[in-house]
């Protein structure tokens, strides 16, 4: 069985790979699927987070990195996937994953989501609070790949070079 793990991953964190890790144990073929919304502000480009996430998935030989934009229950069918999975951290986040499966399922009934518990010491983690604490250069080593803090750095260090006049 094929299932689509989708979302932002700007940037990927440990959060996302154990989710990823532990789809790829369980099923046949993990799509993990980057969301390319050109009206939403990310800090990094489609191509980077891709790029990011191909690097720190490559040794998992039943993961694909792809990317989608519209509707994903489009872009499920496109994939012929009835199957969509997502972490849930805490209770803070059912809400939100509450209205995206109902929507999903109203615009597609045949396609279902299901929803892997995060680790306990992976549900305090999320793309935004690792560029938080990056961002004022707090060590994010134990929250992302090498690869990842990395391309962090690399960013921020740009970001800061532009605002010097
Ligand atoms: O990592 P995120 O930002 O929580 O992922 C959210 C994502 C990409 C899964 C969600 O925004 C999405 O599926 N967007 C595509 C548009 C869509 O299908 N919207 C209807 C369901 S809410």
């Amino acid at each position: 069985m094929i299932v689509i793990y989708p979302g932002s991953f700007d940037p990927v964190t440990y959060g996302h790979i154990d989710i990823i890790e532990r789809c790829a144990k369980k099923f046949d073929k993990v799509i993990v699927s980057v969301l390319n919304n050109s009206s939403k502000k990310y800090m990094f480009t489609i191509e980077e987070r891709m790029d990011l996430l191909k690097k720190v998935l490559a040794k998992y030989d039943n993961v694909e990195v792809d990317s989608f934009n519209g509707l994903l229950v489009d872009y499920a069918k496109k994939k012929n996937c009835s199957l969509i999975v997502r972490g849930l951290r805490a209770v803070s986040d059912f809400e939100y994953e509450m209205q995206m499966a109902l929507v999903n399922k109203k615009l597609a009934d045949d396609i279902e989501t299901i929803y892997l518990v995060s680790q306990g010491r992976y549900s305090y983690l999320s793309s935004s609070i690792v560029k938080e604490v990056a961002m004022y250069g707090g060590n994010i080593s134990c929250f992302v790949p090498k690869e990842v803090e990395k391309a962090l750095k690399e960013k921020i260090k740009g970001e800061r070079s532009k605002w010097k006049y």
